[in-house]
């Protein structure tokens, strides 16, 4: 009982501290509850997000002791087994003087993107913000003495950018109870029956959730990851009301253990065909998520548009991660490549924000029809990628990235009750003038005449006003 209401206290005051933050936040709070298409809109509407992987591990960028470490460069203490002892004193090192919030929060904005998602603790176990949890933090235990998530919480507020953190609930390898590190401590299966899981849960995971819920004002969502060990004792539900307590309109993502509000898929997995739910890929720039000095397998603005595209045209979202340095900075070439992406969205943003699905299909390619096996052992799809469509109300946005010459023909589209639609006007969504480009219907056939030469090289938008 006396807990109990200690708790309702406790929960009470985190309310009150969060509602002093920002009006976004009273929307949420406010009596009548939100109904699930009311917590989704931002989302729905946003369609493109950053990911920020920023820890120590920024610190040895992928080499260690001289020697290059294979895979994802947050992964190191991992890959390399380094005992925890050993990998703390990379604290010591973390001065990342260059850091600007504003500047990370402006090249997002630059970058068309919607929301940010930063790892506010990865499985190495450091807390990147002033943690009262626990000492192994960027406040209490780095030189340089600041809170970056608050800094970025304000700028976000400033910059209209929803602001979300990624949160490794299971795996901790700085914990003798957290998952995965079985270097330093016994397997998890020991960790589990000793109530060792359990204990750091209670004692770091479930107060840093309460933390980050509380003291940065409004969450857009939380990104569990790596869900191991959540399926018994109630470990993920415990999340999950925490969340819905202290911050009701915070999204939950797809790797918690638990059903979240919409589905994550697997790292840089585009689906091949639509997926008729919420759902959202978290995506690489080059091969790693967390900063590696030699990792410089850049993808092209081209590809990026193009996938962009692509996942917005099948229902997704597209959340695009950058790794800065331990300095503080942002590799120059994700910068580059995203804010040529924004170029593109500046003038097109029309079609993505806010866009559903494509009707047809039919340009998303096939199953391969010799039956080939992908590296998973599944049929393959062999992908087109001629052009893309997004959908609004009344509109069709055709997204050719191989400009036809002469003429677009549309693919048989049918509509409600059997009624053929019917296309009353196409433009170019680059042309500022909506001059009408000539449409040619044959039966339930149409086609659209083009200009000689594409508006924009990486891709061009026709807009097919419909009735
Ligand atoms: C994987 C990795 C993790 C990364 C995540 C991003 O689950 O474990 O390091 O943060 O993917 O999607």
């Amino acid at each position: 009982m006396k807990t109990q209401s200690i708790r309702l206290t406790i929960v009470t005051a985190c309310l009150c501290l969060a509602t002093s933050f920002q009006p976004l936040f009273a929307q949420a709070t406010a009596s009548k509850p939100l109904s699930q298409d009311e917590k989704m809109k931002w989302f729905r509407e946003a369609k493109f997000g950053l990911f920020i992987h920023w820890g120590l591990y920024a610190v040895p960028a992928g080499t260690w002791k001289g020697q290059q470490i294979q895979g994802i460069g947050e992964w190191i203490m991992n890959r390399a087994k380094i005992p925890v002892k050993e990998y703390e004193q990379l604290a010591g090192q973390f001065n990342p003087v260059k850091f600007n919030a504003e500047q990370w929060v402006q090249m997002a904005e630059d970058a068309g993107m919607k929301y940010i998602v930063i790892t506010s603790k990865h499985h190495d176990g450091f807390a990147m913000y002033g943690s009262k949890a626990s000492k192994y933090n960027i406040v209490d235990a780095t030189p340089f003495h600041r809170d970056p998530l608050k800094e970025l919480a304000a700028a976000c507020a400033r910059h209209n950018i929803r602001f979300g953190f990624y949160y490794s609930q299971s795996q901790d390898w700085h914990e003798p109870g957290g998952a995965g590190n079985t270097w330093d401590f016994p397997s998890d299966a020991e960790k589990d029956k000793s109530g060792a899981y359990d204990q750091y849960l209670r004692e770091k995971a479930e107060p840093q959730v309460k933390e980050l819920l509380t003291n940065y004002g409004p969450v857009c969502l939380i990104w569990f990851d790596t869900a191991r060990m959540m399926g018994t004792n109630n470990r993920a539900q415990r999340f999950l009301d925490i969340v819905h307590t202290l911050q009701p309109a915070c999204l939950i993502d797809g790797r918690l253990g638990a059903k979240g509000d919409y589905r994550s898929m697997g790292d840089n997995a585009i689906p091949n065909q639509v997926v008729h739910e919420d759902w959202e890929v978290p995506a690489t720039l080059n091969r790693t998520w967390g900063y590696k000095s030699y990792d410089n397998d850049w993808k092209t603005p081209e590809d990026l548009t193009f996938k962009l595209v692509d996942i917005v045209s099948k229902g997704g979202n597209y959340l695009l991660n950058v790794g800065p340095t331990a300095e503080g900075l942002i590799p120059q070439p994700s910068q580059d490549n995203l804010r040529a992406v924004g170029r593109w969205l500046k003038v097109n943003g029309e079609s993505i924000y806010g866009a559903g699905p494509t009707p047809f299909g039919e340009e998303l390619g096939a199953p391969d029809p010799t039956g080939k096996k992908d590296k998973k052992g599944n049929p393959a799809f062999a992908a087109k990628t001629d052009w893309r469509c997004t959908t609004k109300p009344g509109k069709l946005y055709i997204h050719l990235f191989q400009w036809p010459t002469g003429s677009f023909e549309l693919p048989p589209l049918v509509g409600a009750n059997n009624h053929s639609p019917v296309v009353t006007k196409a433009y170019l969504l680059a042309d500022s003038q909506k001059q009408a480009l000539p449409v040619k219907q044959t039966g339930p056939k149409w086609s659209i005449s083009l200009p000689a030469a594409a508006p924009d090289k990486m891709n061009s938008v026709l807009v097919l006003e419909m009735k």
